[in-house]
């Protein structure tokens, strides 16, 4: 099964609110047409530039922005990723689903430094990230949340997002602590942006409340408010939409179109096809560790192998 090349590769760009651009098309046939379009109507132009005020623009769509190169990880005997190889375009949404196990998580893990690969490499924009520890990996632009929450509870939303932002100060701890002039212009820019986030992900009345204290899908919301935060190129979101009820789902689906308008690439783990067809570009998907299919969402929906590792039927040969 071969690639799928995005519609909007040609010349589309990204960052293309903030550049005050019209909207690229959305990116293949299989995603909702209007996604990209409506939200960008939807959303106030000083937001997105307050969200993300130093982040390219004018970036071709479609180029290899993360290229994952026979990726192997081994637990002791255990070989939950082996060989795997995918790209992610810029601006693209690529799901990467599989049955339990199927060595997802692990994918992200080792690509975001939080394991080191037995072999194979990860590029971000054509460099290797072989030997770069997690939060240098989040600062060149792979960011993630995870899939059990992993939020400081006994601080507030907005507190939460800073410290995301905390990343990108420039200030001496010796200025901080001085309060020097630099330092408070960076703690105010660092209050607004984080607001600015909190509103973008639908949660600023609550940025007073404890995290612990927010109900599960704002949850959810502030750990995507709170990766955004890091200024990523790749946002990789590992299953958003566990535990959220039909209606919590369609708001998860158009914040993360909304995230996809807004010029950021996307990488999604999500168990509900429902979801996973609704919203990506492409889809990866994996199987006791292999990648089984490397396709657009209609075609990965029609596969026989695939339908076969989710009902676990035996391969009948013939895809
Ligand atoms: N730290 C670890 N030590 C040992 N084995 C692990 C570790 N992390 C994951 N595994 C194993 O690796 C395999 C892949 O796990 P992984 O968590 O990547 O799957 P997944 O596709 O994310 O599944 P799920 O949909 O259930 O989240 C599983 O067999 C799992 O038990
Ligand atoms: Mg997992």
């Amino acid at each position: 099964m071969s690639e799928t090349t995005p519609a909007s590769s040609d010349n589309a760009q990204i960052g293309r609110r903030s550049a005050g651009l019209p909207p690229a098309a959305p990116m293949n046939s299989a995603a909702p047409v209007n996604s990209a379009v409506s939200v960008l109507a939807d959303v106030d132009p000083h937001l997105a530039e307050a969200v993300a005020p130093d982040r390219e623009i004018a970036v071709e769509v479609g180029e290899n922005l993360v290229e994952v190169k026979n990726l192997t990880v081994k637990f002791g005997g255990l070989l939950a990723l082996d060989d795997v190889s995918f790209t992610i375009k810029r601006g693209e949404i690529l799901g990467l689903i599989g049955p339990n196990g199927a060595g997802k998580t692990t994918c992200f893990n080792a690509m975001t430094g939080v394991y080191k690969p037995t072999s194979g490499d990860v590029l971000l924009e054509g460099k290797s990230l072989k030997g770069q520890k997690q939060h240098n990996i989040t600062r060149l632009g792979l960011a993630r949340t995870f899939q059990n929450i992993r939020l400081f509870g006994e601080m507030t939303a907005l507190e939460n997002v800073v410290v995301g932002l905390d990343a990108r100060h420039k200030t001496s701890v010796i200025g901080a602590l001085l309060r020097l002039p630099r330092h408070q212009r960076e703690e105010k820019s660092a209050i607004e942006r984080g607001m600015a986030l909190l509103e973008f992900v639908g949660i600023a009345d609550k940025a007073g409340i404890l995290s612990r204290q927010l109900p599960y899908g704002d949850q959810r919301r502030l750990e995507i408010a709170r990766a955004l935060a890091t200024d990523p190129k790749v946002l990789c979101l590992d299953e958003p939409a566990a535990g959220f009820n039909p209606a919590e789902k369609e708001e998860l689906m158009v914040l993360i179109r909304k995230i996809r308008a807004d010029g950021y690439t996307v990488l999604l783990i999500e168990h509900d096809m429902k979801l996973v067809m609704g919203v990506t570009d492409r889809i990866v998907v994996l199987e006791f560790g292999r990648k089984l299919a490397d396709a657009a969402p209609v075609d990965v929906r029609n596969d026989p192998r695939v339908i076969a590792a989710y009902l676990g039927e035996p391969e009948d040969g013939t895809a």
